[in-house]
């Protein structure tokens, strides 16, 4: 059966329709430096612990990452910034290569068809996106996957847009980036990102209030909304402020991208998705500064995942619309290239919403 992975810089997901509901298996994109000994890795073999080694230093990946560092109260690392491998780590790419490997496992067919999630062009930085599509569509093809990319906000249309003939404007905002793609019939007419996500408001709320940045996005995640009034140099008032600008300047950047094309005659539906997202109030925040901005295309409305618990690995959280959409690509694939067998599993995904 086909599968859908988001790569993203905080978290990688995997999306699978194993037995007919689509099920996700999840890992943070972080590591943690550690030194290596004997006993630590026993500790880690019998716990199953996921690590690389280097010499004499080890590096645990993914979730006990975390638990790690809380214990012996050392600094979390992350292999990707702003949407791509990061450049400042110099083993990104087996870090990487690993959390890859424990969410998708192998591939239970020969050619079993996978679609990875990757950035659109940035519109406002020289990043190197193609290397990192190339490198993470690689790490998959050797997986044993019949691997294919597609551009993230592409992903969303197809996650949250089915009712409407993969017609509309998918918008992810994530951590380390935004990605946008207005989508004719599944076709992108313009696809792009920005290399600013929830960290982007994280560092700025960090450097205008002097307060540590994992102290923010705590404050961010757990006791944040849209709509009161806070007082003035609060941290909530901060966030505001940024998650603001960053709607400002992504609906500006879409303005600026769509005058620069023919769009076709129709109705547009806007699909919201990404961990930051997850924000209470975030959608009305967002119509109301869509409504504000003279976009040259019709929008019909707004639909968005929601956001209901944190546990729940919930199909409808938008930080799960990615793989999700990677996954119904795939389906449609694998459906393509062998019609019969396949075609009522896209289907009955798309009736499952
Ligand atoms: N409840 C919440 N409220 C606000 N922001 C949240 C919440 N939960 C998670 N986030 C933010 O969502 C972001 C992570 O989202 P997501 O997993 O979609 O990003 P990513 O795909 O890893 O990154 P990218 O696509 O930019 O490479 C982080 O900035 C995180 O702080
Ligand atoms: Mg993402």
């Amino acid at each position: 059966m086909a599968k859908g992975l988001d790569v993203g810089t905080m978290n990688i997901i995997c999306a699978d329709k194993g037995d007919g509901s689509i099920s996700f298996a999840q890992q943070r994109n972080a590591f943690l430096e550690m030194e290596s000994n004997d006993l630590t890795k026993h500790m880690l073999d019998n716990s199953k612990v996921l690590y690389t080694q280097r010499g004499n230093n080890l590096n645990v990946l993914g979730e006990d990452a975390f638990k790690f560092s809380n214990v012996f109260n050392k600094h979390i690392r992350r292999p990707m910034k702003q949407g791509i491998i990061s450049p400042d780590e110099k083993e990104s790419i087996p870090i990487i290569k690993v959390i890859i490997e424990r969410v998708l496992g192998a591939p239970e067919k020969k050619d079993e068809v996978l679609y990875v999630s990757v950035p659109a062009n940035p519109v406002d930085s020289q990043l190197n996106v193609l290397y990192h599509s190339k490198t993470v569509e690689a790490l998959a093809k050797k997986l044993g996957y019949n691997t294919f990319t597609i551009d993230e906000g592409l992903s969303v249309v197809y996650s949250e847009l089915s009712d409407s003939n993969f017609t509309g404007v998918g918008i992810s905002i994530g951590a380390g980036m935004t990605n946008v793609t207005v989508a004719y019939m599944a076709t992108p007419i313009v696809s792009f990102s920005i290399a600013r996500g929830g960290d982007w408001i994280d560092d700025q709320v960090s450097v205008a209030t002097g307060m540590a940045k994992e102290r923010i996005t705590s404050i961010k995640e757990t006791d944040f909304s849209f709509g009161p009034e806070y007082e003035l140099g609060c941290v909530q008032g901060a966030l505001a402020v940024y998650y603001d600008a960053l709607l400002t300047y992504v609906l500006q950047q879409l303005k600026r991208k769509l005058s620069e094309t023919a769009p076709p005659d129709a109705e547009f539906q806007v699909a919201i998705a990404g961990g930051s997202t997850r924000a209470r109030g975030f959608i009305e925040m967002f119509e109301k500064r869509l409504s504000e901005t003279e976009l040259p295309i019709k929008i019909s409305g707004i639909k968005k995942s929601r956001y209901v618990t944190p546990a729940s690995k919930d199909s409808r959280d938008p930080l799960y619309a990615i793989a999700r959409g990677c996954l119904i690509a795939a389906l449609t694939k694998e459906a393509s290239l062998a019609p019969e067998a396949q075609a009522s599993d896209v289907t009955e995904t798309n009736a499952k919403k």
